[in-house]
């Protein structure tokens, strides 16, 4: 199967294309009602009018939105204090609190009884719902279990569980005691996870003894004791009880449920500086090491809770249902800190889309009567394609948005999310993002009355987000109706400060390209109206199922093997997964296996030491690559040969070997042909 993913092409698809919602004319907005807080901004009556003064005076905006939103133990002195050319980013200062008093004590305070979690397990029909106040005594023993175990204020702790109540209260447990969690994706390998314990000196780890997703069992604990003898820093290993069967302990293993009872339910919060750190969440760069992300305290939870609130029109007593893991930043901005910010009742889904079956999302929306439901494009394409029965089936009359996130959705499946999935009642939210932005930064907001959405695209800035478009040159774009590399121009409260231990990395990766600015690494196109669309990285970071990947990465794991003499990974268009990686290898001389054989190893490995979502679908066996006189290999050239846009291939003039090309478009047809009859 090879197409095209309709990136470029979408363009012209856009115009008189149904959006939300039908036209109206525009209305005055009772601004406090949108935003009570906006009262304390005279003069302010409009959507507009809050937006400009976001931008024009965000220190006053934030300032109000931080004192009003967030419970603080001492007062901030400092709204913000930010120097990007340093990547130097402080927000808040002077400010003390503690996250897990704002995520859960505040509640338990006003409605203890209200609904925090509901574990959406993978077994259908099996959800369990944790109250506030549970989900508060739950964290405090984990707390106290740390506690006692020796973790101290700043100690990294890395979490590799799959989404659970017990995965939650220990991310909120770090937070009360002002350890630093590092969730690591439970899908990650044995190796990628050791590279990241190491990376964060972490002394302790926590885990679960096996993971269930799709009805199958996943032997989560056997994974983190391969991670940890790679380890000498890991002290101690905490192991809650996913499933009743036994697994192999070792003297630095503790039960942690055992451990838990013992423990008194009742915690005393630490308070936090503001910029003291929060979390940290590895993500993929252009070169084969990930990055620790850092975010911190008071401005990330506060753009989590108001990016929640807004951009999904959150309200008292909404069922929140983003199905993304918690070891991505979604699950963590939005099943975790955005939601229980708000006192809001989020659902933690352990399943796939398609087990039992792919009615599985619309049933569950049924059953738990979900108002906003938060997905990916690579499963609304997946889901798409086994027909409309599986979601008519299901009552969706809960529904209210709909959200999509982590690459651009296309527009077929925008179309049937929309008018299947959401009736065509329900605003379909894009929403774009990083790791790095902590929250949402661009996407329609349907809170905002008479907001207009055009399919496929992400639309408008957040509060307080300015983005530009800069050219080739560095220079800014300033009209509409172009494109150009998507920066942003003014620091906002939830954006990432540093990556951990590498601040010189930070800066040269997100601020040296275009001085003053944020850069994020994508492309983007600002229509007529203003209105954003993104087109994909601009650098070598590609994007399967959602998840990022560094070709760089997987050209580390393929090295390894001993027949490999030299790699190039690339991303080509994938149906399913938006992206898939295709990677082409030089073989050392005097090779003697098969190309099955090899391909088959070569996969195994790139499991073995990054994750299976990794594994290339393409393996294309070359004789050389195509390189600059001074030995770079132009991933330019293979794109357009894959894209099979060989008008295209460009400024050839460096290129040492012509013959290169032709003998790898060659390989390419007859790989597909091959492919094709398989
Ligand atoms: C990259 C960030 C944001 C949480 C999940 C992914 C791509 C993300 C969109 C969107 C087009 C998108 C970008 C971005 N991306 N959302 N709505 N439309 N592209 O977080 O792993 O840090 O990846 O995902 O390329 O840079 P992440």
């Amino acid at each position: 199967m090879w197409r095209v993913r309709p990136l470029a092409s979408l363009r012209p698809l856009l115009a008189g294309r149904p959006g939300w919602p039908p036209a109206r004319a525009a209305s005055s907005t009772n601004i406090s009602a949108f935003m009570p807080e906006a009262a304390a901004f005279a003069g302010v009556r409009d959507y507009p009018a809050l937006k400009q003064l976001s931008l024009r005076q965000a220190e006053r905006f934030w300032e109000a939105l931080a004192r009003a939103r967030l419970s603080w133990i001492s007062p901030f002195h400092t709204v913000s204090d930010c120097d990007l050319a340093r990547g130097s980013i402080r927000w808040f200062e002077g400010g003390r609190l503690n996250v897990s008093v704002n995520c859960i004590d505040r509640h338990v305070h006003t409605s203890p009884d209200k609904v925090a979690l509901i574990w959406e397990r993978d077994e259908p029909g099996a959800e369990v719902k944790i109250t506030y106040r549970h989900l508060l005594e739950v964290t405090c023993r984990v707390a106290n279990t740390l506690k006692r175990q020796g973790v101290r204020k700043g100690d990294r702790v890395t979490i590799y569980m799959p989404a659970s109540p017990i995965a939650v209260a220990s991310m909120l447990a770090c937070a009360r005691i002002g350890a630093v969690h590092t969730v690591v994706f439970a899908g990650f390998s044995a190796e990628a996870l050791a590279d990241r314990i190491q990376d964060a000196q972490s002394e302790t780890v926590i885990t679960t003894n096996q993971a269930v997703r799709g009805g199958r069992i996943i032997e989560l604990k056997k994974t983190v004791d391969q991670a940890v003898k790679m380890c000498p820093s890991v002290k101690r290993v905490l192991v809650a009880k996913r499933t009743e069967n036994e697994v192999p302990m070792s003297n630095i293993d503790i039960p942690l449920e055992e451990e838990m009872m013992r423990e008194e339910a009742v915690c005393d919060p630490v308070a936090m500086e503001s910029e003291d750190l929060l979390f940290l969440l590895y993500t993929s760069g252009s070169t084969g090491k990930p990055k620790g992300m850092v975010h911190t305290q008071a401005g990330y939870l506060l753009y989590t809770s108001l990016t929640h609130r807004y951009v999904f029109d959150y309200r008292d007593g909404d069922v929140f249902g983003c199905v993304a893991d918690i070891g991505w930043i979604t699950g963590h901005s939005y099943v975790v800190y955005g939601p229980l910010c708000n006192g809001g009742t989020t659902v933690l889904f352990e399943s796939t889309p398609v087990y039992p079956n792919p009615g599985r999302y619309w049933e569950m929306v049924e059953r738990l009567k979900i108002n906003q439901f938060y997905g990916a494009p690579t499963a609304i394409r997946l889901l798409l394609k086994y027909g409309d029965e599986w979601v008519k089936s299901h009552d969706r009359s809960s529904l209210k948005i709909l959200g999509s996130v982590g690459e651009p959705i296309n527009s077929e499946a925008w179309d049937w999310y929309y008018r299947v999935v959401g009736d065509g009642r329900c605003p379909v939210v894009d929403t774009w993002w990083q790791t790095e932005t902590g929250g949402i930064c661009i996407a329609p907001c349907p809170a905002e009355r008479d907001a207009e959405i055009i399919p496929a695209m992400v639309m408008r800035p957040f509060f307080g987000i300015d983005p530009v478009l800069m050219d080739d040159q560095g220079r800014r774009l300033m009209g509409n109706n172009t494109a150009g590399s998507l920066c942003i121009a003014q620091p906002w409260p939830g954006m990432a400060r540093t990556i951990y231990n590498d601040h010189d990395r930070f800066i040269t990766t997100y601020f040296k390209p275009y001085p003053n600015h944020f850069f994020t690494g994508d492309g983007a196109y600002r229509s007529e109206k203003g209105y954003y669309r993104i087109t994909g990285r601009l650098d070598d970071v590609i994007n399967v199922s959602g998840h990022r990947l560094g070709t760089a990465e997987i050209e580390g794991a393929v090295n390894q093997h001993r027949v490999v003499a030299e790699s190039a990974a690339i991303g080509c268009a994938h149906e399913i997964k938006g992206e898939a990686s295709y990677v082409f290898i030089v073989l050392k001389d005097g090779v003697d296996m098969t190309e099955h054989v090899i391909r088959e190893e070569l996969k195994g490995i790139v499991s073995q030491k990054i994750a299976k979502y990794a594994v290339p679908d393409y393996i294309q066996i070359v004789k050389r690559l195509p390189k600059t006189r001074s030995g770079k290999i132009m991933r330019r050239v293979l794109r357009k040969i894959v894209e099979r846009k060989l008008d295209e291939l460009g400024d050839l003039t460096t290129l040492d070997d012509h013959t290169a090309i032709q003998e790898i478009v060659a390989g390419h047809k007859e790989m597909l042909k091959k492919e094709a009859k398989e």
